[in-house]
């Protein structure tokens, strides 16, 4: 009996680790005036059948830019944003494109937020550590999404898929754009 309450109370404060471990930690500080600072590197209309259809505007910081542009790995400090951006539809998440077949931006919706820090991995288990990346999302207005906190686990699970990339999706086009 003894050992089943020691074996539950484990596994309550692993859950409860892995839980804290898991959520935003707000490392991540929403990067204020990014649209002036950073440079953008990227755009492209995306059908979601889950959140429904945005554009999505790229941007990433000096730092970051400039290590690509010397052929180094993306260093600690290294900021990348992705601006989400509402777009005409019908209402049931399918996009309304415009005669140009591009989508029709309507209103920001918010930013997700990968940010690059000194020790930062340390805090997750190595099975889902993203090096030393931690994310975040944020409304329009820059507040912290604190409703989308959970889904916090999710960035980190799949962002692994590119862990060859440094697990940025978009490296191809951060390579094209800091060659300009
Ligand atoms: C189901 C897979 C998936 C999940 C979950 C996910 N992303 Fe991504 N993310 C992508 C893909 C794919 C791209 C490339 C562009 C695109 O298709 O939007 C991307 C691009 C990005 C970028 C631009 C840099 C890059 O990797 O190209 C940032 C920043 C970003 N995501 C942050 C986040 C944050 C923060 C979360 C969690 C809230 C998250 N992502 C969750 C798939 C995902």
């Amino acid at each position: 009996m003894q050992g089943l309450i020691k074996f539950i109370a484990t596994a309550i404060a692993a859950i409860f680790l892995i839980g804290t471990a898991l959520a935003d930690t707000e490392n991540v500080k929403f990067p204020k005036g990014y649209g002036e600072k950073f440079v953008r590197y990227h755009a492209i209309d995306k059908p979601s059948k889950r959140f429904g259809p945005t554009h999505r505007i790229f941007f990433i910081n000096k730092i970051g830019l400039n290590a690509v542009k010397a052929g180094k790995p993306l260093p600690n400090g290294t900021v990348i944003i992705r601006e989400d951006w509402h777009v005409k539809n019908d209402g049931k998440k399918n996009a309304i494109k415009g005669a140009n077949g591009k989508y029709i931006v309507t209103e920001k919706k918010g930013a997700l937020v990968m940010e690059k820090g000194e020790g930062w991995g340390a805090a997750y288990p190595a099975s889902m550590r993203n090096g030393n990346w931690e994310y975040a999302i944020f409304k329009a207005s820059g507040e912290r999404n604190l409703k989308a906190a959970p889904r916090i686990k999710g960035c980190f699970g799949c962002h692994m898929r590119k862990k060859a990339d440094d697990f940025v999706f978009s490296m191809k086009e951060l390579k094209a754009a800091a060659k300009k």
